[in-house]
C-alpha cells in the first residue's frame, strides 16, 4: 500500500463512484496456499458454494472463475500447484445458479479452441439458468502449449489469435441477437475463420447477451475490449498504473463512440487483514512464505536460468552459473536477456541477504491490500474514487475459507460509508454493474 498521494484528483460527493467486487475462486494460481491444513478442496461443489455464498451475503458483484486448459509444466516436470484440479465452468457455474439467486456468475472461456456457436449457447443457458446473471471472461489463451492438448497444437499467432476472438465474439452475439418475438432468425456469417450459417437454439437470456469481461494486456487486447467487452480483469492494481491503464482503456473505448463508463476495470487484488498493521504484515510475511514453495522457488528461477536448477538449495544462495540463451520458458514468460535478468536477480540477492526462495518471495508475491479492515477499505475506496478501477476482483489465498474475513469485517465498514451495496438493487449482472442494458433491436454492439 502507498502512502496518500494528495495530488491524484479523486471524486467526491456526489462524484463518486459506487465500488464493485468480484470474487475470484482460488484455483491454481501463484498465489493459492493449499499445503496448509485449512485448505480445502479445489473440486467439491462444497468449497465453489461455500465462497459463492460468502459472496453473496456480502452483496458482491460476482463470482469469477479462471480457466487452463492444460497442467503447467516445466523441465518435464509439472507444477505442484496445477495437481489440486479444475472442474469445467460451466458445471460449477450451473451448479452455483442453483444455490445462490443474485450473485453474477462470471466464467473464463477461451476464444481460440472453442466455436462461437457452441459458446453463445451454453452463455445464454446459464444466463437462463441463474435468471440473467452470466458473465463470459474472453480471453485468448497461451496457444502452441494449450493447443497441444487439443487436435490443433500450436496454430495461431499473438495478433491472429486477437483478429479470432474478435470475429468469435461477433459471431457469438449474431447468434444471441437472431432470436426476438417472431422467433430465431437465420445466422449467416462468413469471414476469415469462421463460415457460419444457421439458426441459435434457443432464445437469449434475460440479459440479452452475457456480461462480457476481457483479460490480456497488449494494444490488441486492450483494442479487442475497447471494442467488445463491457469490463476488463487487469493485473495493473498499483494507483499509478491503475489510473494510466483506466484512462488508457477509456479513450480506447470513446474512440469507438463508447461511454467509457461503460467499460469496467477490475484489477485482481490480493489483500491481507488483521487486528493491527504489524500483525497484518506479520500475517502477509507468513502468508507468502507458503505461497512460494520450494519448489516454485526453483522453477521461477529456472524459467530466466532456462536450465535443470533442481539441485540448488532454495534456501541457499542463487546460482553463478550463468542462464542457457535457448531457454524455452512456459508460464510466466520473462521478458529481456536472461543474463541480465540474473545479474539483476543476483545483485538483489547479494545487497539484501536474500536466499533463491526469499529472492522468489520478493519478485513475485507482494500482497496489494494489507493492513486492518479500515485502512484496506480506505485504500479500496480511494483506489475507485481516484479512477484507479471500478472496483477489484478479489483473490484469496485459501480455498474456500479466504473471503471470509474480508466479507465479514471488510464490507460492511465500505456499506457503512455507502460506497458499497447494502442490498442488491437489481436481479441481473448487468443491474448490478450499472451497465446499460443491451438494445432491444438485437444491433449486438454495446449502447452509450
Ligand atoms: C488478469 C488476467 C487474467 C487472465 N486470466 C486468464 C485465464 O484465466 N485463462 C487463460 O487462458 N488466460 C488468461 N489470461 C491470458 C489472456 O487471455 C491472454 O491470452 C494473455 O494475457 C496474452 O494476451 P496479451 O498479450 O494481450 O496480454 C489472463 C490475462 C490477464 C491479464
Amino acid at each position: 500500500m502507498g502512502d496518500p498521494v494528495s495530488d491524484i484528483p479523486v471524486r467526491e460527493g456526489r462524484h463518486r463512484k459506487p465500488i464493485h467486487l468480484g470474487a475470484h475462486f482460488p484455483g491454481v494460481n501463484n498465489t493459492t496456499v493449499w499445503k496448509v491444513p485449512e485448505a480445502g478442496s479445489q473440486i467439491d461443489f462444497t468449497s465453489f458454494e461455500h465462497l459463492a455464498q460468502v459472496a453473496e451475503d456480502a452483496k458482491f458483484d460476482f463470482f469469477f472463475l479462471a480457466e487452463g486448459l492444460r497442467l503447467r509444466e516445466h523441465l518435464g516436470r509439472i507444477h505442484d500447484l496445477d495437481v489440486v484440479g479444475r472442474p469445467d465452468t460451466f458445471g460449477v457455474l450451473a451448479a452455483l445458479a442453483a444455490v445462490t439467486d443474485r450473485l453474477g456468475l462470471a466464467g473464463t472461456i477461451n476464444t481460440t479452441f472453442n466455436e462461437p456457436f457452441e459458446v453463445a449457447r451454453q452463455f445464454a443457458t446459464l444466463d437462463h439458468l441463474s435468471d440473467g446473471r452470466a458473465a463470459w471472461n474472453m480471453v485468448t489463451s497461451s496457444d502452441a502449449f494449450t493447443g497441444e492438448n487439443f487436435r490443433r497444437g500450436g496454430f495461431l499467432a499473438h495478433a491472429d489469435r486477437y483478429r479470432r476472438a474478435g470475429e468469435f465474439v461477433t459471431v457469438a452475439r449474431e447468434f444471441w441477437d437472431a432470436w426476438d418475438d417472431h422467433g430465431p432468425h437465420r445466422v449467416v456469417h462468413r469471414g476469415d475463420y469462421f463460415a457460419v450459417d444457421g439458426y441459435p437454439v434457443l432464445p437469449p437470456g434475460p440479459q440479452g447477451r452475457p456480461v462480457l469481461l476481457q483479460a490480456g494486456d497488449s494494444a490488441d487486447g486492450r483494442e479487442f475490449a475497447a471494442a467488445h467487452a463491457d469490463a476488463i480483469f487487469t493485473r495493473h492494481g498499483t494507483l499509478d498504473a491503475g489510473r494510466e491503464f483506466y484512462a488508457d482503456v477509456g479513450r480506447r473505448a470513446a474512440a469507438r463512440g463508447r461511454n467509457p463508463e461503460h467499460l469496467k476495470v477490475f484489477p485482481a487484488a490480493t489483500f491481507v487483514l488483521g487486528d493491527s498493521a504489524a500483525e497484518a504484515d506479520e500475517k502477509a510475511r507468513h502468508i507468502r512464505r507458503l505461497q512460494v514453495g520450494p519448489q516454485t522457488a526453483i522453477n521461477f528461477l529456472e524459467q530466466v536460468w532456462g536450465s535443470d536448477l533442481s539441485g540448488y538449495d532454495p534456501d541457499g544462495p542463487l546460482p553463478r552459473e550463468d542462464p542457457t540463451f535457448d531457454a524455452v520458458t512456459l508460464g510466466r514468460t520473462r521478458q529481456g536477456d536472461p543474463r541480465e535478468i540474473a545479474a539483476r536477480y543476483r545483485d538483489r540477492a547479494e545487497a539484501d541477504g536474500l536466499s533463491i526462495r526469499e529472492l522468489v518471495i520478493e519478485m513475485t508475491s507482494r500482497q496489494q491490500f494489507v493492513g486492518t479492515p479500515e485502512s484496506v477499505a480506505d485504500e479500496i475506496d480511494r483506489y475507485v474514487q481516484a479512477d484507479a478501477c471500478d472496483g477489484f476482483i478479489l483473490v484469496p489465498h485459501l480455498t474456500p475459507t479466504g473471503l471470509d474475513d474480508f466479507a465479514a469485517d471488510v464490507v460492511p465498514i465500505l456499506q457503512e460509508r455507502g460506497a458499497f451495496r447494502s442490498e442488491y438493487a437489481g436481479t441481473t449482472l448487468r443491474d448490478h454493474l450499472g451497465l446499460p442494458p443491451v438494445d432491444a433491436a438485437g444491433a449486438g454492439r454495446a449502447t452509450g
